[in-house]
């Protein structure tokens, strides 16, 4: 079998165009304009890259950017500071504070900060809380565009096995409970799970997120699942040069599976323009 290729940057070009056209219309009909706040302290190359192209397509969406970039050695109080002034801001609807953030700060005090109106990473634990109880919630971005790159691949759900490889806040976590939300029957395995492989070869659905450069083999997949490949990682190559791979092994998965995302252009994009979707979506609440 030749898995299917999902084409993410495709489909995130759509999101952004339907987004664009809302955005559009909240303009025409109601004067008013989302706006996007991103906080980026230091200079973490890969971060900088992240910042920049969330700039570009935020504008490109008809939105405003608002874009802080803060020294390495910024203190607490100063980013406390600027989140507060950006909570009370009323042309400021979503609010993004770019992590891992440098040592000297607390993560979690400063998400916390963050008014959960206008938390559009959907990190703070008010969210969290939400998501998890099945409310009304703003949804973390990378595991939203995977739902909707599995829907769109799978239609219902319901009933499916599905295994996510990786428990961070930002990617495993909350994919566990989207998938839960769709009535699949959901493992969340990491680093430490015993025989990994012959859990993730239970799975329908697979999500890798463990942040290991080609750590899921071929024979580790179910055949015909659906694999969806969140990691981003840079290897070096053999000519002095880098380039990126995911956390599965693509060209053996490839042969294995129904369909898969690919990296670069499977999900990475789809963050981006959920992101953007986030936005809006607190610009309408906030506006209503
Ligand atoms: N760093 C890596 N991914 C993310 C993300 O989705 N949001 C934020 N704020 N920082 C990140």
């Amino acid at each position: 079998m030749t898995a299917k290729v999902i084409d993410g940057k495709a489909f995130a070009a759509g999101l952004r165009e339907k987004i664009g056209g809302e955005v559009a219309r909240l303009r025409e009909e109601h004067g008013v304009v989302p706006g996007l706040a991103v906080v980026l302290v230091g200079e973490d190359p890969a971060s900088q890259v992240y910042v920049r192209s969330k700039g570009r397509q935020t504008v490109e969406a008809g939105m405003e950017s608002f874009e802080y970039r803060l020294p390495a050695e910024t203190d607490q109080e100063t980013l406390v500071t600027l989140i507060r002034d950006l909570n009370s801001d009323p042309k400021v609807h979503g609010i993004l504070v770019q992590l891992p953030l440098p040592d000297q700060l607390d993560e979690a005090l400063v998400i916390a900060e963050i008014s959960p109106d206008k938390d559009v990473d959907g990190f703070h634990v008010s969210n969290v809380g939400l998501l998890n109880t099945g409310q009304a919630s703003m949804v973390p971005c990378t595991p939203l565009g995977s739902l909707m790159l599995l829907k769109d691949q799978l239609g219902d759900l319901s009933g499916l096995e599905a295994v996510v490889v990786g428990r961070s806040n930002i990617v495993g976590k909350p994919m566990v409970q989207l998938l839960l939300g769709e009535n699949c029957t959901v493992t969340l395995a990491h680093s430490r799970t015993k025989d990994l492989p012959a859990v993730t070869r239970r799975a329908d659905i697979l999500v890798a997120a463990v942040g290991r450069p080609e750590m899921i083999k071929g024979d580790w997949i179910k055949p015909g699942a659906t694999v969806i490949d969140v990691g981003i990682n840079r290897i070096p190559t053999t000519d002095g040069k880098s380039r990126l791979v995911g956390d599965v092994d693509y060209a053996a998965a490839a042969a294995v599976a129904g369909a898969i995302t690919p990296v670069p252009g499977g999900v990475g994009p789809m963050t981006i323009a959920c992101l953007l979707a986030n936005t809006l979506t607190a610009c309408c609440r906030q506006n209503d």
